[in-house]
């Protein structure tokens, strides 16, 4: 069984497969952006028209890590449920996550506290609904949409989606056709709020003039400042929501990894060529960053990389993943802190000032993102 995104089980990815150069990324900001960009503040934040926790929590790894091993099931639970009792509701899942079981284990975590959490999933990989086999490919035609998400409402057992994305985007089937089934899909309650994730400029637009797009769901981070060539001030511009993904670069920019790491076999990391140690040892340039800047604000450096995403606009959640409760913690306190105008100044002026080598997906994962989706007719 295999894992589009994060695809440890794949034997088609190979280490070193990836070649996407992603140097040069702009560091222009756009205005809206500078403006926004005062503090990480505490509490509560709208993606478009929904309330979520300031930040929210990634649950993909709680049926298996990136190191290919099975969490204890019971612990998840307490995770999930020590979150929500800190104020963090907003928790991201998906479909293909397991697939399945990532939806079983938060559903079995969440039964009670249903009402206090808005829970995020995602539809659109080939997934079997019954058996939960995934065959490669995308499938966003809408009676399949329609099917998959009554197998994500019964796993976890809730009669209603906060956020449904489509995890990318189907060349397809045009937005309009998968917009017009989550508006079928909204109009039975069954979905309250919907988003894209790494979908292409045109086909955002399009979907949002169709129906309002709450979030978009992309990978943003320190290590991965795509999203500002563009994408950050469309969503500013349309007033959508950004859930960056992978906040914490897939684990790198807590000082976990260093050039002494090796990864297990199958870990998605080992088939991304910024991984690569001749990449690494420059990108570890990030992790001393955040390591000086932890040192300065007494905080860690996790931290710093949640704490800079969310000065970064008003509309900004991160979704940290973890399987552990130190981990946990530490990651929901990045909201005590806080960057002055000059700090962030600062900080933004040296993030931007260093060069991230390598790719951040293999080919046939990137291959997925920003697809725009074919007119109707
Ligand atoms: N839309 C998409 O296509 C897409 C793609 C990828 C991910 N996502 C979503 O984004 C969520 C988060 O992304 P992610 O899990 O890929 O990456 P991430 O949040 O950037 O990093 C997770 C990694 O960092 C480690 N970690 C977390 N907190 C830590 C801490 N305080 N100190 C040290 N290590 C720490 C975790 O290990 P431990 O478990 O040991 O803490 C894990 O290995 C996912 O759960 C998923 O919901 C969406």
């Amino acid at each position: 069984m295999t894992d589009p995104i994060n695809p440890t089980r794949r034997s088609i990815l190979t280490a070193g497969a990836a070649a996407l150069a992603l140097g040069g990324l702009s560091a222009t900001r756009t205005a809206a952006q500078a403006t926004n960009a005062v503090s990480a503040p505490q509490g509560r934040r709208m993606l478009g028209a929904l309330e979520v926790s300031a930040i929210g929590l990634g649950v993909q790894n709680h049926s298996r890590t990136f190191h290919t091993t099975i969490p204890n099931r019971a612990e998840m639970h307490k995770i999930v449920r020590t979150a929500v009792d800190q104020g963090v509701t907003f928790i991201d899942t998906a479909e293909v996550y397991g697939p399945h079981e990532s939806e079983r284990i938060l559903g079995e975590a969440t039964g009670t506290i249903r009402d206090q959490i808005q829970i995020a999933t995602k539809f659109g990989f080939n997934v079997d609904l019954e058996t939960g086999e995934w065959a490669p490919g995308l499938i966003s035609d809408p009676s399949h949409i329609k099917r998959a998400v009554e197998g994500s409402l019964q796993r976890l057992r809730t009669d209603r989606i906060d956020l449904l994305y489509q995890h990318r985007v189907d060349p397809t089937v045009p937005i309009e056709d998968v917009a017009g089934a989550v508006r079928d899909l909204m109009d039975e309650g069954k979905v309250l709020h919907w988003g894209l994730s790494e979908m292409g400029p045109n086909t955002l637009r399009r979907a949002h003039a169709e129906l309002p797009v709450a979030a978009v769901q992309n990978e943003y981070s320190m290590l991965w400042r795509g999203p500002e060539n563009g994408l950050l001030a469309l969503c500013a511009e349309l007033g959508i929501g950004f859930v960056p993904f992978s906040p914490l670069g897939y684990g790198f920019l807590t000082g976990a990894i260093d050039m002494g790491t090796s990864f297990a076999p199958g870990d998605f990391r080992a088939n991304t060529s910024r991984m690569d140690p001749e990449h690494r040892e420059a990108n570890l340039a990030l992790v001393e960053l955040v390591k000086a800047w932890a040192t300065r604000k007494n905080a860690a450096p996790g931290q710093i990389a949640l704490a800079w995403l969310m000065a970064q606009g008003p509309s900004i959640v991160p979704i940290p993943g973890t399987t552990q409760m130190p981990h946990l913690l530490e990651n929901n306190a990045a909201r005590d802190v806080s960057f002055s105008q000059a700090e962030l100044a600062e900080l933004n002026a040296q993030v931007a000032a260093i060069d991230v080598q390598g790719a951040r997906m293999p080919p046939m994962v990137a291959e997925w993102s920003d697809v725009e989706a074919p007119a109707q007719g």
